[in-house]
């Protein structure tokens, strides 16, 4: 493939369904919150000024602790402002981030409103400003267990509507079990929010059954080592549950070696419903650009390839019908 065609690839309308809002925060910006904060975080960067994390786990707590000097609505409005500026650059017209009442406010709820406030009007901002719409997932962390995820639950149970349209866990996989959070997936289902959980990223395929059995998704964070039982990726096209896969955090955090050894293209040749996303793209060094790239590079991904791929996250958005019209219009003229 040439460069005008990858270039031309890079430039087509994409969907993101699996952001993590703190984990797009640029390193400059963190920076710049813990300097006027006077926090001392300078051992979560490298001397290149990027973030720096040894594995997974590490990566967890360098991640928790950019995140601590995000300490008021007004710096979430700020950083929604700066990731939607990004992502629209990158051509993104319609993303999804996961927001978690953990670091809003600590789980209360009368302080969660008010973030969730601060975010939105920074998102409709953004929407007139940049043409892209963000619609938010609430996540709880798996690593702080299930009852710090009920108080969780209940925050974005109790702020369901159009623009918080999603429940998600993130955190250590390695942490127990999808099942122990079957309380918190119930609620959020009962307040009409759309669910969705990280499995299959570290650990093996009966964490993706389990997450579509015992908790109900019909998406999937990641959920790519599913590859590994067969089984288990036929009950993924059965019900039609979609994979929010995010390649290049998968190699940059070692879940395989090198991006022509990650299983997307097999999934998908499989016929499982894959999506393409960062996950978080300052971390990993990426953007969805870099992405597509990469994808086009590795597995001669062309513009009918990227074109179905944008249709299953158009499909398996959790926003409202009149917003999925919109977008879809937008996706059309882009
Ligand atoms: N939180 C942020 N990024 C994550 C990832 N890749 N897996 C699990 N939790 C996360
Ligand atoms: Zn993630």
């Amino acid at each position: 493939m040439d460069e005008d065609q990858l270039t031309a690839l890079e430039a087509l309308p994409k969907i993101e369904l699996h952001l993590h809002h703190e984990g797009a925060a640029p390193p400059a910006f963190i920076r710049q919150l813990a300097h006027e904060k006077k926090i001392d975080l300078s051992r979560i960067f490298r001397d290149d000024g990027s973030y720096d994390f040894r594995d997974f786990v590490h990566f967890l707590s360098v991640y928790e602790a950019a995140t601590s000097v995000l300490q008021t609505p007004e710096d979430f409005a700020r950083l929604t402002r700066a990731i939607l500026q990004e992502s629209a650059e990158n051509g993104v017209v319609y993303t999804e981030s996961f927001i978690s009442p953990d670091f809003c406010g600590g789980s209360d709820l009368g302080a969660w409103r008010e973030y969730l406030q601060a975010i939105k009007e920074a998102a409709d901002q953004a929407e007139r400003d940049w043409g892209i719409t963000l619609r938010g997932v609430s996540t709880v962390i798996r690593h702080f267990g299930p009852d710090k995820a009920k108080a969780s639950a209940l925050c974005a149970a109790e702020t369901a509507g159009d623009w918080l349209v999603g429940l998600g866990m993130g955190g250590d996989e390695n942490q127990g079990e999808q099942g122990d959070f079957a309380y918190s997936y119930d609620m959020a289902r009962e307040a009409g929010l759309q669910l969705t959980t990280h499995a299959g990223e570290w650990r093996g395929p009966q964490e993706v059954r389990a997450a579509v059995l015992d908790l109900g998704v019909s998406r999937i964070g990641h959920g790519v080592r599913v590859i590994e039982d067969p089984a288990t990726m036929d009950l993924l096209i059965e019900r039609g549950v979609t994979l929010e896969v995010c390649p290049g955090s998968n190699v940059a955090l070692g879940v395989y070696p090198r991006l022509d050894q990650h299983p997307i293209e097999r999934l998908r040749d499989a016929g499982v419903r894959v999506t393409v996303s960062t996950d978080d793209p300052p971390f990993f060094h990426t953007t969805l650009r870099r992405e597509y790239r990469n994808l086009a590079q590795c597995f001669g991904w062309d513009q009918e390839v990227f074109g179905q791929v944008t249709q299953t996250a158009l499909e398996a958005a959790f926003c409202d019908e009149d917003t999925r019209a919109t977008i879809s219009k937008r996706l059309e003229t882009s």
